[in-house]
């Protein structure tokens, strides 16, 4: 039995029967030959930043990669083909693309996880998303060992989703993750919060929009170091506009976005307008300073933090009427 206290960054300390890590595909391949999967159940995870342990014991093998590596596959004047190992830290990764002069991840600065979760969960913040950079992304069949890719397209990239979290969930393993970035700097400073952390900020550099996004990250989320969380734990809903022309009649302060299937109202929003930000239960809470994080302050069950998120979802479905889809994965 094992903890898996160290593998997410709720910090739960849930077990399960042994954590297994690759090094290399052929290692993997190794296993799946050996039919190690075939007797156990195996999840699949990667920095464990989002995703919620709800079991105190899982009869399973967790697997994790541990392939690292960034390699330049080619490079133009215009822009540079990068492929890079599942299990970069994230971060690490946007630090050393700006520091090469590779541009377009700097609004993706300080998001918590790993390379190859961040092509499954398709992270964006400030107006990018990851999925604007990724070509393909080269996985291994858990059944037959097999190494194929899928391009982009493949992928069927949308809103924090792609084809990995539906039709081929637990089908494979995402080993390496190719991304095309610029050779030139053009910002996104379409966020509010960016353009006041950037007032006077001249000329600006990659570096310093990266220096930006993490000041105004830091001012809002709490770092998985001090305070377990898994960054939002909501999707900002989708509504249909009449819902939402409705909801601005009785709000008309209601903070929302026109977006192509409907209405998209943050979700922060509606849990603080259920009086939620920075109400504690226990040892879970809701962040004070962004209602859209659920925070373990120590010690907690996955189960307490379930608890909270469906009184939650309850309060802002009877003010609203509108329900919220949990953003991190349930296990
Ligand atoms: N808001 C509130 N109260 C709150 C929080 C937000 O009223 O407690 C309102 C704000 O006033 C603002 C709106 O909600 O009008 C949007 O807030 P914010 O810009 O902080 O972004 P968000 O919609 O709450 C999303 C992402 C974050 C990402 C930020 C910035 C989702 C689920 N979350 O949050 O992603 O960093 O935008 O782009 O889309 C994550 O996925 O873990 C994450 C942190």
């Amino acid at each position: 039995m094992q903890s898996l206290l160290r593998y997410n960054t709720f910090g739960i300390d849930a077990k399960c029967r042994q954590v297994l890590e690759y090094h290399t595909i052929e290692e993997l391949q190794h296993y799946i030959a050996d039919g190690v999967f075939r007797t156990q159940r195996v999840l699949h995870i990667g920095g464990g930043s989002n995703l919620l342990f709800t079991q105190e014991y899982y009869d399973m093998i967790v697997l994790h990669s541990a392939i690292y590596g960034k390699q330049v596959l080619d490079e133009t004047a215009e822009d540079v083909h990068l492929r890079v190992g599942a299990a970069e830290v994230w971060d690490d990764f946007v630090s050393w693309t700006i520091g090469h002069g590779y541009y377009g991840l700097a609004n993706l600065s300080l998001i918590p996880g790993e390379v190859g979760a961040s092509a499954v969960q398709n992270i964006g913040a400030y107006g990018a998303e990851v999925s604007q950079y990724i070509e393909r992304v080269h996985v291994v069949d858990m059944q037959t060992g097999e190494i194929s890719s899928l391009t982009h397209d493949e992928c069927q990239y949308a809103y924090r989703d792609s084809v990995f979290k539906h039709k081929l969930q637990g089908r494979y393993a995402v080993v390496y993750v190719d991304f095309r970035l610029n050779r030139s700097f053009t910002p996104i400073v379409t966020h509010d919060a960016i353009k006041q952390a950037l007032q006077g900020i001249e000329p600006l550099t990659a570096a310093r929009l990266r220096e930006a996004v993490i000041a105004v990250r830091q001012a809002k989320l709490p770092d998985p170091k001090d305070i377990g969380s898994a960054g939002s734990f909501f999707k900002n809903p989708v509504v249909e506009n009449a819902l939402a022309e409705q909801l601005l009649r009785s709000h008309p302060d209601m903070p929302h976005f026109c977006v192509a299937d409907g209405t998209k109202i943050p979700a922060g929003w509606l849990i603080e307008q259920c009086g939620w930000k920075g109400k504690r239960l226990g040892n879970v809470g809701v962040y004070p300073k962004q209602a859209l994080v659920i925070v373990n302050y120590g010690g907690a069950k996955g189960q307490d933090i379930v608890a909270i998120s469906h009184h939650i979802q309850a309060d802002v479905q009877r003010q609203f009427g509108v329900t919220l889809e949990p953003e991190v994965n349930f296990i």
